[in-house]
């Protein structure tokens, strides 16, 4: 078989991310006979430079017509960076967010997992770790603050700015279903989290979620406020299978996930429309402080790569091997720096790459 993959390198360290996931990815088509035909596209900072904005219809469409795509990161350093002297709707980010809406990539899924071969580097203590934790957030990706109205503007003199949180039924039934279904997979649990004790988008949220809890009755529904949430994740990670939540809650509450796991340089990310279609991503940022220095954590955009065989191209045993590859990679002591303990073998982004091509 032959597949279309869109590349989007991106920004930062994202061209040395990307290059090495492709490495692994063909190798698991030589060896599990399938080929992937890459079409590299500008998005975000890179798209800038080029055409002025960051991202144009062309690659929009370009992304469409493909079977997946396969993406870096992007943005720079806000503080240094020309990018950031464009209005906000020309800056980067803007980009990532247009090829969520116009792919219609609502349901993006983040998992969380504690490594053994990486408990060093978590920085909980061992009793809160217990046996560790596994859990998958998944956040609504198209709707919310991110997508309201939004204006600023003066008023008698006062500067005043305004953005809105909208919901419908509709945008939160579908996400809810995806949320249970995941969790069907899994441990069978889900905690919705929402601000239901101040927002009427959360209680909208709440209320339709207990509806499409009905149709999974082997499922267990908690619901739990986004504050109470945020201090959960530090207390107890072990109690969450899948966390399922709106766009901004999740873009918070990911970030901290992550971050108790002591390897953000690890975790993978994908975006899925109602197809199989979807857009793959480390969960990390571009880091632009070391880009090109190849010393980057490759890890999360070939567990993503590991996604998008799974989900979009139903490669289920390749994506085993992809992972296989990591977790053997990681027995074998072999370590980027980020996530570099004693007694373990410090290698740059290529070698990493080159490493877990090995192993497939
Ligand atoms: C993320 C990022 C983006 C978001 C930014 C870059 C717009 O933080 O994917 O979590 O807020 O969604
Ligand atoms: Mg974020």
């Amino acid at each position: 078989m032959n597949y279309k993959i869109a590349l989007i390198p991106g920004d930062g360290i994202g061209p040395e991310i990307v290059k090495e996931a492709v490495k692994v990815l063909d190798r698991a088509g030589e060896k599990f006979g399938f080929s992937l035909d890459y079409t590299k596209l500008l998005m975000g900072g890179a798209s800038i430079d080029v055409h002025g904005i960051p991202l144009t219809d062309e690659t929009v469409a370009l992304a469409k017509s493909s079977d997946a795509v396969l993406m870096g990161s992007i943005g720079g350093d806000a503080k240094t960076s020309p990018w950031y002297q464009l209005e906000p709707s020309k800056r980067p980010e803007a980009g990532l967010l247009k090829i969520r809406k116009e792919l219609n990539l609502f349901a993006n899924l983040r998992p969380a997992y504690l490594y053994d071969e990486l408990k060093a580097a978590c920085p909980l203590r061992d009793e809160i770790i217990g046996n560790g934790f596994d859990m998958m957030i998944m956040r609504e990706l198209t709707g919310g603050l991110y997508f309201g109205e939004r204006k600023t503007f003066e008023e008698n003199g006062i500067k005043k700015a305004i953005d809105t949180l909208t919901y419908d039924e509709n945008e939160i039934r579908r996400i809810a279903k995806r949320g249970f279904d995941i969790a069907m997979k899994r441990r069978k649990k889900v905690t919705s989290v929402d601000k239901a004790n101040v927002l009427d988008s959360s209680r909208l949220w709440r209320s339709v979620v207990e509806e499409v809890a009905k149709d999974y009755p082997e499922v267990t529904l908690e619901h739990m406020l986004v504050d109470n949430c945020a201090m959960q994740l530090v207390k107890d990670p072990g109690q969450f299978d899948v966390i399922l939540t709106e766009n901004m809650f999740g873009d918070i509450l990911s970030d901290e996930a992550s971050m108790v796991t002591g390897s953000i340089g690890m975790l993978s990310s994908a975006s899925l429309n109602e197809t199989k279609f979807g857009l793959y991503e480390p969960s990390h940022g571009s880091a632009p402080d070391i880009a090109g220095k190849d010393i980057a954590n490759p890890i999360a955009t070939i567990l993503s790569a590991a996604m998008m065989l799974r989900f979009s191209l139903d490669l289920d045993q390749a994506a085993d091997a992809v992972e296989q590859a990591v977790k053997q990679v990681l027995k074998d002591g072999y370590r980027t720096g980020d996530i570099m303990s004693e007694g373990c073998i410090q290698v740059g982004c290529t070698k990493m790459g080159d490493l877990i091509a090995e192993r497939i």
